[in-house]
């Protein structure tokens, strides 16, 4: 069929047309990102908190910022995927509502420790002061390292107001009254108990069955 005529656009003309096949593939590829993505922001059960799912509290907050300067990111994700093995292993798979007032996401990828999104009222917070201050002494075979400086630094002077404040412009819903009283909840914490704190608060709420119910049916 060697004279059969190519007329107009043709695979063949894509196919031999680097320039062309890149801008045309940008193109498919813009096109169903936007398909994907674009509706998530105007879906109620991607944009809504999951009832129950509070701002962090004073605390909570200074705590998030610790384990954000500590990195314990790139060990440790908060994200339980929907497979059985992560389900049965970590709780509840995790619902994006649950992530409603997190600025930044601390979802990670990288897990050289287990997943923390349900970490919260698993152990005691003594468990967590020894674990925190030395791993091994809980877990043997522990790889993480130690963070025994954390007990020693007060959080009283943290500038959390403005801390608030910046959220609220992100579109955390903190009220004036909350903002101005948020210091005296730091009054002679350090930033283990803060730390400690955060981590007892991760995924409680999100683990109710009737919270998840409501999101689950505006799916
Ligand atoms: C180098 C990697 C690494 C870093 C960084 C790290 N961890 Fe870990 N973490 C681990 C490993 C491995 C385990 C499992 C062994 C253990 O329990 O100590 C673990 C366990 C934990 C556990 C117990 C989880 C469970 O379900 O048993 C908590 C809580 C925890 N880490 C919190 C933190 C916090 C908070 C930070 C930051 C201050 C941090 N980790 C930094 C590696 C890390």
């Amino acid at each position: 069929m060697a004279n059969r005529k190519t007329t107009g656009f043709s695979h063949k003309l894509i196919e031999t047309n680097v320039a062309l096949l890149i801008i045309l593939s940008i193109l498919v590829i813009s096109f169903a990102g936007l398909v994907q993505i674009v509706p998530l922001f105007f879906q109620h059960s991607t944009t809504a908190p999951v009832q129950g799912v509070q701002p962090y509290e004073p605390l909570r907050l200074v705590g998030r910022d610790v384990y954000i300067r500590e990195g314990c990111v790139s060990c440790h994700s908060q994200q339980i995927r929907m497979l059985s093995s992560e389900v049965q292993r970590y709780g509840p798979y995790s619902l994006a509502g649950e992530s409603r007032y997190d600025h930044p996401f601390l979802w990670g990828s990288k897990r050289t420790g287990p997943d923390l999104a349900r970490v919260g009222g698993r152990y005691s917070d003594d468990w967590h002061r020894v674990h925190l201050r030395n791993p091994r002494d809980v877990v043997k075979e522990s790889n993480m390292p130690a963070y025994p400086w954390l007990q020693d630094r007060s959080v009283e002077k943290t500038d959390v107001r403005e801390r608030m404040r910046a959220l609220r412009k992100l579109g955390v819903p903190y009220i004036d009254e909350q903002i101005e009283k948020a210091p005296e909840a730091l009054k002679g914490q350090t930033e283990e108990d803060a730390l400690v704190a955060f981590l007892q608060g991760l995924g409680v709420a999100g683990r109710d069955e009737a919270a998840r119910a409501v999101v689950k049916g505006a799916l």
